[in-house]
């Protein structure tokens, strides 16, 4: 007897319904599961690309708005790849619906969305989590399995930054496709939420929850055409962020995010320094962690790169043969999997409320930006 299927209905077909659709593929052909992912509808408006699409990727059927996709009966999990004004109605819908849902990230535009999402999943009981895919790079997760066996030591600082240069152009329009990032209306925030929400996540899953923040933003070009009005609008976004901030356990922290570091497509890199040693990763070497060890002793002392392929690194052991790397569509292979696992057991994270929190640190920044002030960063 085949293995219960998990009925899947995405809505999006952007870049993140591409990596989805791609990690539900490819999780059961690597990984163990319990039940088997089934991509049984996809939902966009335009129904002639949606149909392209679920013939490229193998879904069956087609919706071209989100509350028919969540009334069927013949899907269990809804997966929001779609813009940021949609997750709140959507996931509560769902919720609603007794589907579980797998929400892109930021949960919510505001901590106030995300709440309203985190009450709807736990009313109804359903699972849930929230696309953090970078958590689940093998040198990343490695990374938390140093620090929480203690390799560290006591963490004094943690240092991340996410620079880009795609938003410099004067212009450049906002709004409507492609574009939505730079409409407030339909993002929430600018790099705050869209960048930074990724540092804050990966840097409270190492290190644990932030007490307070105080931050900088700036809005470069204040003005730019909207795409889908024609007019030029005040552009309410944060182009540029960057903040302190200090940790539950009393370590400090530097954060900095823009779209305008000229020469820098997506440059995610975090250093945490502990007592014992220091430990540093980048995006664009992403199957490298550096680590330096102080209890070496001797002339050897010194930062070493590890190479993480082999079987006894995190999530390698399902690839290739030690020294052949993976990349980034894997961190979602490796989330998709977690989350079917973590039905029977202990659920994956991150949960919707694990997001809402990344949503009240991201919060904080922001008012911040505003008042100058340090903010408190959680609602403890
Ligand atoms: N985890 C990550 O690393 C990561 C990376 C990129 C984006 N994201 C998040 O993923 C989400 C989607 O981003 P993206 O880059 O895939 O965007 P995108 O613009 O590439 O795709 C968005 C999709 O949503 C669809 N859509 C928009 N309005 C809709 C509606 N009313 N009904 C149905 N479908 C609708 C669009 O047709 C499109 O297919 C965002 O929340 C973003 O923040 C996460």
């Amino acid at each position: 007897m085949g293995k219960q299927k998990l009925r899947i209905g995405m809505v999006g077909y952007g870049f993140m319904g591409r990596t989805h659709s791609n990690a539900f593929t490819q999780a059961p052909k690597y990984f163990d599961l319990p039940r088997e992912p089934e991509l049984v509808a996809v939902c966009a408006r335009n129904r002639e690309r949606a149909e392209a699409f679920a013939s490229n990727w193998g879904y069956q059927d087609v919706e071209s708005d989100w509350q028919s996709l969540v009334a069927r009966d013949d899907i269990d999990l809804i997966d929001i790849a779609a813009p940021n004004d949609m997750h709140h109605d959507i996931a509560i819908a769902a919720a609603q619906a007794g589907k579980m849902v797998m929400c892109e990230k930021p949960l919510g535009r505001t901590a106030a969305e995300s709440a309203e999402m985190v009450a709807a999943v736990e009313t109804a009981g359903v699972a849930n989590m929230v696309w953090y895919n970078y958590r689940r790079i093998p040198a990343v997760t490695l990374a938390k399995q140093m620090i929480d066996r203690g390799d560290l030591g006591r963490i004094y600082h943690y240092r991340a930054k996410f620079l880009q240069d795609w938003t410099i152009a004067t212009d450049l329009p906002q709004g409507g496709e492609g574009l939505w990032r730079l409409d407030v209306n339909v993002a929430g925030s600018g790099v705050t939420g869209d960048l930074l929400a990724h540092c804050i996540d990966t840097a409270m899953w190492l290190n644990g929850g932030i007490d307070s923040v105080t931050a900088m933003t700036e809005t470069f070009v204040k003005e730019r055409a909207h795409s889908l009005t024609g007019k030029v609008e005040p552009v309410g976004i944060d182009d540029a962020c960057a903040f302190l901030a200090r940790f539950d356990n009393g370590s400090l922290a530097t954060f900095e995010s823009t779209r305008y570091a000229r020469g820098h497509k997506a440059l995610y890199t975090l250093e945490i320094n502990g007592e014992h040693g220091s430990l540093a990763w980048d995006l664009h070497d992403l199957h490298r962690l550096d680590y330096f060890d102080h209890r070496v002793e001797g002339e050897t002392r010194g930062w070493r790169s590890i190479h993480i392929t082999d079987g006894e690194h995190p999530y390698m052991d399902s690839w290739w043969v030690p020294g052949l790397s993976i990349g980034y569509a894997e961190s979602f292979v490796h989330q998709a999997a977690d989350f079917i696992r973590g039905l029977e057991g202990e659920a994956a994270a991150p949960t919707f409320a694990d997001a809402h929190r990344t949503d009240l640190v991201t919060d904080a920044v922001l008012k911040s930006g505003r008042t100058g002030q340090w903010e408190p960063a959680s609602d403890s």
